[in-house]
């Protein structure tokens, strides 16, 4: 039986025991269930934190990265050097492919994503989902730090899912959090986090593309604000 579908599989089994789980025991399942096929991928975002925290105290066998776009936050670079401190480790990079990324600089600017949707779309995807597919071929589960609060499209997703446009098992261990439950697990646990966070930044991807949130708004209002708000997400989560 082609892997796919064997791993496909096992996710109708390993859902049901995930649902009744905490969250350090459905990680040693899925560890135990798939030897060294299991990421985790991180953008520093304080739920990201929350998660690198459980897998690196644990000392679960979890291997976490992060989709270095060449745009982000200098404030994301310091959490990034914090962790690596803090926890003794190396998160890996994985970057966008020069020649992918020279032809489209050269073509359209650098700044070309807030000249239409497509520019972004196409941006996103040499910064994010290509290097995304590249980290994730050869895994079997994708851990996120999806929340269920975050937008209207992340609030029926489940504590684990089959994506079928990466032919993986995603597990969103933060799905039920509320942002105050995180915090305080950030707080209790003096974990590092995006002094952003405190400058009225929510959800925080790249530099150009987010800014604060006024209150009141919405989660995502501060990421790609100039376009519609069913225009945004970047293609790393596709809802099958
Ligand atoms: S996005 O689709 O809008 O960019 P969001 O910022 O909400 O995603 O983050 C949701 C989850 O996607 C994060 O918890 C993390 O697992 C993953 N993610 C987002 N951006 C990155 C990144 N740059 N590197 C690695 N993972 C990321
Ligand atoms: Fe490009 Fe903005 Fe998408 Fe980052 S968020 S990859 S800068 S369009």
């Amino acid at each position: 039986m082609p892997e796919t579908i064997q791993i496909q599989n096992h996710h109708t089994e390993i859902s049901d025991k995930v649902d009744r789980l905490s969250i350090i025991d459905s990680l040693f399942l899925l560890t135990e269930r798939f030897p060294e096929q299991v990421i985790f991928s991180t953008s520093f975002s304080y739920e990201d934190q929350v998660i690198t925290d459980l897998i690196l105290t644990n000392n679960i066998p979890v291997s976490i990265f992060t989709l270095d776009t060449g745009r982000l936050f200098a404030e994301t670079y310091s959490v990034w050097n914090s962790t690596n401190e803090k926890y003794a480790t190396k998160i890996k990079a994985f970057y966008p492919d020069n020649s992918l990324l020279e032809v489209y600089i050269n073509d359209k600017g650098p700044n070309a994503f807030y000249e239409s949707i497509d520019n972004r779309k196409d941006c996103c995807f040499i910064r994010k989902v290509e290097p995304l597919k590249r980290a994730l071929a050869g895994n079997a589960v994708w851990i996120t730090g999806l929340r269920a609060e975050h937008s209207p499209e992340r609030k029926d997703l489940h504590l684990t899912e089959w994506d079928d446009n990466n032919k993986i098992i995603k597990y969103n261990p933060l799905l039920h959090w509320n942002n105050e439950e995180v915090k305080e697990y950030i707080n209790k646990n003096n974990v590092p986090y995006n002094i952003l966070h405190d400058k009225g930044f929510v959800s925080i991807g790249c530099a150009p593309c987010t800014r604060a949130i006024k209150p009141g708004e919405d989660f995502r209002a501060g990421r790609w604000w100039w376009e519609n708000a069913e225009n945004k997400e970047c293609g790393l989560h596709v809802h099958n």
